[in-house]
């Protein structure tokens, strides 16, 4: 056996796998990800409520996950350790719009909306965490959304999860890379998936018998259409899901498209010009 082969061989046996855990793996971007993941070499813990739509494949471990209950979550990240004995990088995925006038989705909605988009992948953040510290390494990939800044109407309470995301996100950041350990934020804008269909339509089943906001809903759906409602492929965003699991330095922030992080910055920068523009959606001026 020649020198160079014998290093390689060394290499290839003393070469840890990684191991990401993926929620919302059954559809669009999560879907995406479990595959180019494995397709990467990387173990892959993938979960959904609808676990039999996680993508097939050998380094795909797939698992009934529900990011609202305390005992799935804590099932999920026990059945990797159990597998793997190690967690590299935990992407929070999971997430839906409950679209519709604020005033009229009710509490238990909006709570559900937290549930599922925030208060799920805070818990299992909390469940990875000491695994990670003790590896001195890790990463939490918060998957967030551009409307977190660039918010429309009647999407208050999904962008309040996504706000609220990225503001937990950057603490926690602080927090845990003195351990190696970080939390970063992907802001996606519309992309091919499940998403769009399941946000418009709660905007229409959140309208109550003779809503007032009927009028602006309509106006709002179709400006929404005439948008249109992806710029990106879910494939893209699993690359940058990827990008963000495997650069050297982390991002606090990963974007799709430039155009994406442009618009962010000017809804920082220009807020009452950016709120104008916004609130001619459901004006019919769109
Ligand atoms: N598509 C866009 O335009 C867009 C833009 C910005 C940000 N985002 C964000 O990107 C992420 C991925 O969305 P997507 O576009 O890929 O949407 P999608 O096609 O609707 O997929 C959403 C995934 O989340 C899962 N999910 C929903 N509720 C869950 C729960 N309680 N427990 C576990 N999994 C749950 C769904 O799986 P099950 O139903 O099988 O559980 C599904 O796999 C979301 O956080 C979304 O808010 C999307």
């Amino acid at each position: 056996m020649k020198q160079g082969e014998k290093n390689t061989n060394r290499k290839e046996q003393h070469k840890v796998e990684q191991v990401v855990l993926i929620t919302g793996a059954s559809n669009g971007m999560g879907f995406e990800a479990a595959k180019l993941f494995a397709e990467r070499g990387w173990q892959v813990v993938a979960g959904a409520r609808r676990v039999e739509k996680i993508p097939e494949d050998a380094r795909i471990s797939a698992l009934k996950l529900d990011v609202t209950d305390s005992a799935s979550n804590q099932a999920f990240v026990q059945t990797a350790l159990e597998q793997f004995g190690r967690i590299d990088v935990l992407i929070n995925n999971a997430g839906y719009g409950e679209y519709g006038p604020s005033e009229e989705i009710s509490l238990e909605k909006i709570r559900y909306q937290f549930d599922v988009n925030f208060f799920g992948a805070v818990e299992l953040a909390q469940l990875v965490l000491p695994t990670m510290r003790a590896q001195k390494s890790g990463r939490i990939i918060n998957i967030s959304s551009v409307v977190a800044n660039i918010y429309m109407p009647f999407g208050a309470y999904y962008e309040a999860t996504k706000a609220a995301m990225n503001q937990w996100s950057d603490a926690l950041d602080m927090e845990i890379s003195p351990f190696g350990v970080h939390s970063l934020i992907v802001q996606p804008a519309g992309t091919e998936s499940n998403w769009n269909a399941i946000a418009m339509g709660n905007a229409t089943q959140n309208l109550t018998e003779n809503s007032p906001y009927e009028p602006a809903v309509k106006a709002f759906l179709k400006a929404m259409e005439k948008i249109g409602a992806s710029s990106a492929t879910s494939q893209d965003l699993a690359q940058i899901f990827y990008q963000a699991a495997t650069d050297k330095k982390p991002k606090l922030r990963y974007f799709n498209a430039m155009s994406d992080r442009l618009n962010v910055r000017v809804s920082k920068s220009h807020p009452r010009l950016f709120k104008k523009v916004m609130g001619n959606m459901i004006k019919g001026r769109v």
